[in-house]
């Protein structure tokens, strides 16, 4: 991470926060059914940043969004009540919910408030500099703790920054740079990238940045088969972009260049139709037929990412290699992440399916970071600045 940035251990260390109001952004954007929280990561993730502030005396506001709402129209979905309930038990103790927070807030030195949907205020996502400049009057500290959110340039995340006295990170934003840059700056070599994912056009700015840092790019998913496409093989009926077949030569020949590679698979798991119950059966990659539709890697090609892992320095993962979600399909998926887990490598991973592939493989423990960003981490890998990052390096 850009050394020039505050941080907020740094700042909690001195006696800079004592009696202070302090704001905090953090990225409380987790997933909700019949408005229970399903997976609370990323809530866990914002504790240490609160209890910080908590302890070194200030007077504490924590916002976040919630999902996309219309601004100025906050609905009962759109509430953060089932996160302020969660944060109370994490922090044991309570946290009140405050709405319509923009004129002021009342909060005293040792106690946290939970400011409401910061996505239902006019002016939020397109960065209103009046807005921030409200914001930013209601604090001494502004906190950007919100890695998941910090490829997007918003009030909170980064205008707010620019008005505020004094600006700073919280450790979670702290850590994810740290982790990040470390496996994408200094990385310990081999360096191995996997991509996995339906389509090479949603990722491609992603894997041509990695084909120029990377000593392999293990392909996995709908990715993999337009990579075996542009390798001469045929693919039958598989999910595949027609479109990026030069693109996906371009990445193998950035990469051969460099001395690197994109290993092809060499065995496939096809079925006949996209069903948990499908029929499975495994076949060399040059055996595909027109009809079928390859769901996973076979087992020699799974061995061989394997053998990758575990030569490994660096792994950084995003996507799984097949439909892990059907049991007949997870093989190659689960393969990678026992690779993972059993490599000395400096692992990271991030993005939805990869938390869902780690936590069906129960490999948690053993990779060395989890990112808490989808669409942050993407753009970090893809080596862009981020406004919220970039909003604190200015300001320092
Ligand atoms: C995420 O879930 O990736 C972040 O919270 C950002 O959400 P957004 O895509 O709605 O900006």
């Amino acid at each position: 991470m850009s050394t020039s940035i505050k941080t907020l251990s740094a700042l909690a260390e001195t006696d800079a926060l004592r009696g202070k109001r302090v704001f905090i952004r953090s990225d409380l954007n987790v997933p909700l059914q019949d408005g229970r929280i399903t997976e609370d990561t990323r809530v866990r993730a914002s504790v240490p940043a609160i209890r910080m502030a908590l302890d070194a005396g200030a007077a504490v506001m924590v916002t976040s969004h919630l999902g996309r709402p219309k601004e100025g129209e906050c609905q009962p979905v759109d509430s953060l009540e089932p996160v302020v309930q969660r944060l109370s038990e994490l922090l044991g103790m309570p946290v009140e919910l405050r709405r319509n927070w923009l004129d002021g807030v009342q909060v005293s030195p040792g106690q946290v408030v939970l400011l409401e949907n910061c996505r239902c205020n006019v002016g939020e996502k397109k960065n209103d500099p009046e807005l921030a400049r409200k914001m930013a009057a209601l604090c001494d500290v502004y906190v950007n703790d919100a890695f998941g959110t910090a490829h997007r340039a918003e009030a909170t995340t980064e205008g707010i920054a620019r008005f505020a006295p004094v600006a700073c990170a919280g450790p979670l934003l702290e850590a994810e740079l740290k982790a990040l840059g470390r496996a994408l700056n200094q990385p310990a070599r081999p360096l191995v990238a996997i991509v996995g994912g339906a389509k090479v056009s949603t990722k491609l700015s992603i894997l041509r940045a990695l084909a120029e840092k990377v000593d392999q790019l293990v392909v996995g998913g709908g990715i993999a088969n337009t990579f075996m496409l542009a390798s001469g093989l045929s693919v039958g009926k598989s999910l595949v972009e027609d479109s990026q077949l030069e693109e996906a030569r371009e990445v193998i020949r950035i990469m051969k260049e460099r001395g690197a590679e994109v290993p092809i698979p060499v065995d496939v798991v096809c079925a006949k139709s996209f069903a948990i119950d499908a029929a499975a059966e495994t076949k060399a990659a040059d055996q595909v037929q027109d009809d079928d539709l390859i769901l996973d890697v076979g087992p020699q090609t799974a061995q061989q990412i394997a053998a990758i892992i575990a030569k490994a320095g660096t792994v950084v993962w995003n996507g799984p290699l097949g439909v892990f979600e059907f049991p007949a399909f997870a093989q190659g998926t689960e393969t990678l992440s026992r690779a993972i887990a059993g490599s000395k490598a400096f692992s990271i991973a991030g993005g939805g399916d990869t938390l869902a592939a780690i936590a069906q493989f129960n490999i948690g423990e053993d990779v060395d970071y989890i990112s808490t960003g989808g669409g942050a981490f993407l753009e970090f890998l893809e080596g862009k600045r981020l406004p919220a990052v970039a909003a604190l390096e200015d300001k320092a």
